[in-house]
């Protein structure tokens, strides 16, 4: 007999195979491992190929026993590669796990800046009592800005350390430096009596501090019908105010000039903290003077009307105009003016909810 046939070689064959295929640590291991233990070159192939070379009678013993071993040896591989497989499907299981229980990452949700909020309830004040909203453009002509408003040629606001005139020198355009070329602009475009609210951005030759910003928002009003008198103005004021700020707020009006209103004023509302109370005070939102300064006011010229092609003995009107990023400041208790254009997130984000 052969000696790849004999009892003790088969029995090692088997062992050795048996053991190496216990001992496989992983899957790729064990494909490693397979062609020595069952492949063409290892034991039990060298085996069987002796069988086919022993006579007959001797071959069919010798070819059962080699068959048990390769039998054993297949069961043992595949015994081995499924534990395997089920080590590695649990491990799986743990590795890949997904969460999906844990919440999604949001997209961060916009805030919108409190100057539109308040620029918005405020025009919002106005639409409710049926005023029109009117807008202009920021570069405006010099005549919609200064003449059309009855500034003399040589008024201090025409000097360029109040203005920012437009390049080339003479071409007659200004930054505008407020809303009121919107009153022209609307008396120009509308039909009478004109109700309109202009908000917008507007620019001065101002150094930035903690007060004051070259680029500024303010409110216009203007109502021109036939009948107006003073009185309408503190009323819609008064309304306005409340509807803003708190029931019941007042406005004061001191006597101040416009060249385009006549007679003219100092636009103050009652502080929304303490109205005054001196129970209420020191208060840190009015410097405790019980009034906050906003903006000014006035019956509109008639040299204004005249310059509109308004007959100014048939109609009267008021106007008003106020800083709304003073009004932020106020309510919101922001005491730079410098926050509100910075674009700082940290500034805009705690406002995000107010509708
Ligand atoms: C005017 O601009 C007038 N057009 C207002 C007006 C309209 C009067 C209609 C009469 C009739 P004044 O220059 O005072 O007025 O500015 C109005 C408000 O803008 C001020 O009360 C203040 O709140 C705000 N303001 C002025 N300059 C600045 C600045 N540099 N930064 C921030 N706010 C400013």
């Amino acid at each position: 007999m052969p000696n790849e046939l004999t009892p003790d070689s088969l029995d090692r064959a088997r062992d050795e195979g048996l053991a190496a295929l216990a001992e496989a640590p992983d899957l790729a291991a064990l494909a490693v491992l397979k062609p020595a233990v069952l492949g063409d070159r290892s034991p039990l192939a060298v085996a069987r190929k002796a069988v086919g070379a022993l006579p007959g009678p001797e071959r069919a013993d010798a070819g059962k026993r080699v068959n048990a071993l390769s039998q054993e040896l297949t069961r043992a591989y595949d015994a081995r590669r499924v534990a395997l497989e089920a080590d590695r499907d649990a491990r799986v299981l743990v590795e890949e796990a997904v969460d999906v229980t844990v919440l999604a990452g949001r997209l961060p949700v916009g805030a919108r800046h409190p100057l539109t909020t308040l620029q918005e309830r405020a025009v919002d004040v106005f639409v409710a009592m049926g005023w029109e909203l009117a807008e202009g453009p920021e570069v405006e002509h010099e005549w919609f800005n200064f003449d059309a408003l009855n500034f003399g040629g040589d008024h201090p606001a025409r000097e360029m350390q109040d203005t920012l005139f437009v390049a080339p020198e003479g071409s007659g355009l200004v930054m505008r430096t407020h809303t009121s070329p919107v009153q022209v602009r609307s008396l120009l475009n509308r039909e009478l009596p004109v109700y309109v609210v202009c908000p917008g951005r507007v620019f001065r030759a101002d150094a930035l501090d903690a007060t004051h910003s070259p680029v500024f928002a303010q409110l216009e009003g203007l109502c021109v019908d036939e009948g107006i008198t003073m009185a309408h103005l503190r009323g819609t004021l008064d309304a306005f105010a409340s509807a803003m700020f708190g029931d019941g707020l007042k406005t004061r009006l001191r006597p101040s000039y416009f060249p385009f209103t006549e007679p003219s004023a100092e636009l103050d509302l009652q502080c929304f903290h303490c109205r005054g109370d001196a129970a209420l005070q020191p208060c840190r939102v009015c410097s405790s003077e019980g009034w906050i300064e906003v903006g000014g006011c006035g019956m509109v010229n008639p040299a204004v009307l005249r310059a509109c092609g308004v007959d100014p003995d048939r109609y009267t009107g008021f106007a008003f105009g106020m800083g709304l990023d003073r009004a932020v400041m106020v309510r919101h208790g922001v005491t730079d003016i410098r926050e509100i254009y910075e674009g700082d997130l940290r500034f805009t984000l705690p406002f995000g909810l107010e509708a």
